[in-house]
């Protein structure tokens, strides 16, 4: 099943990928990893996205689609697979067709902006191996040590107040309009995302079977 993500920053995408991919064993593909990991790395692509990133804004299209179209290309992928933060413009979706990617489902994580705020502003990530935890919500055994691999759990930069704020605007202005794009496509379930992490698992895994 090829399954995309939408949702505002901070919604829920990528701990709900984490449970789908469990359920249906198809690997989770977050294009903010990948470009974290490659401007952690200092690759020519990292170098290219991180002013975008900082900003809050989004990386150029043609950067993203050619990440994107390497890692669908990789054999974990030949049963599927779970896109989490693409695509965000129209522009990318429409890119995803010409490649002939045929998508089953997308489902659209629906939270409102002050809920937004209060998740990104308590989430804290692990500098080394990436795991998320929320100060409140899924706190770290020991505070600001990640229980997975002792790494140091912080806050991502682009988690700042003000950067947050950008984000959700470049989030409004320019990714929203994709719920049209699939709602057009007869593809698009639009899940409640303003209860805890278990009950909208529940939600997201009967989106699915429906
Ligand atoms: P990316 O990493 O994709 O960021 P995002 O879309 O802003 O999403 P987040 O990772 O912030 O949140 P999420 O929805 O995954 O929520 P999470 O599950 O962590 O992208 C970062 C940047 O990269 C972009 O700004 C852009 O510059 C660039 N980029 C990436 N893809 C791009 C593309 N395709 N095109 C161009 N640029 C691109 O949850 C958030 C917190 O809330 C966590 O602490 C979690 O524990 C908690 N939480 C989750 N669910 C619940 C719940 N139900 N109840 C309470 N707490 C919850």
């Amino acid at each position: 099943m090829n399954l995309i993500l939408l949702g505002a920053p901070g919604a829920g995408k990528g701990t709900q990928a984490e449970v789908i991919s469990r359920e249906l064993g198809i690997p989770q593909i977050s294009t903010g990893n990948i470009l974290r990991e490659a401007v952690k790395n200092g690759t020519e692509c990292g170098l290219k996205a991180k002013s975008f990133m900082d900003a809050g804004g989004l990386v150029p299209d043609d950067v993203v689609i050619g990440i994107l179209k390497d890692r669908i290309a990789e054999d974990d992928c030949r049963n599927g697979f779970i896109l989490d933060g693409f695509p965000r413009t129209v522009v990318q979706a429409e890119a995803l067709e010409k490649l002939g990617v045929a998508i089953d489902k997308v489902l659209e994580i629906n939270v409102p902006d002050d809920e937004i705020k209060a998740r990104v502003g308590g989430r804290r990530v692990c500098e080394s191996c990436g795991a998320s935890y929320h100060i409140q919500y899924k706190p770290t055994k020991v505070e600001g040590i990640c229980d997975k691999c002792g790494g140091r759990a912080v806050q991502r930069k682009d988690d700042a107040p003000e950067t947050v704020v950008e984000r959700l605007k470049t989030y409004h202005q320019t990714t929203a309009p994709l719920s049209e794009f699939y709602k057009n496509r007869g593809k698009l379930t639009v899940i409640n995302g303003q209860s805890s992490v278990d009950e909208t698992s529940a939600l997201v895994l009967d989106a699915l079977k429906a």
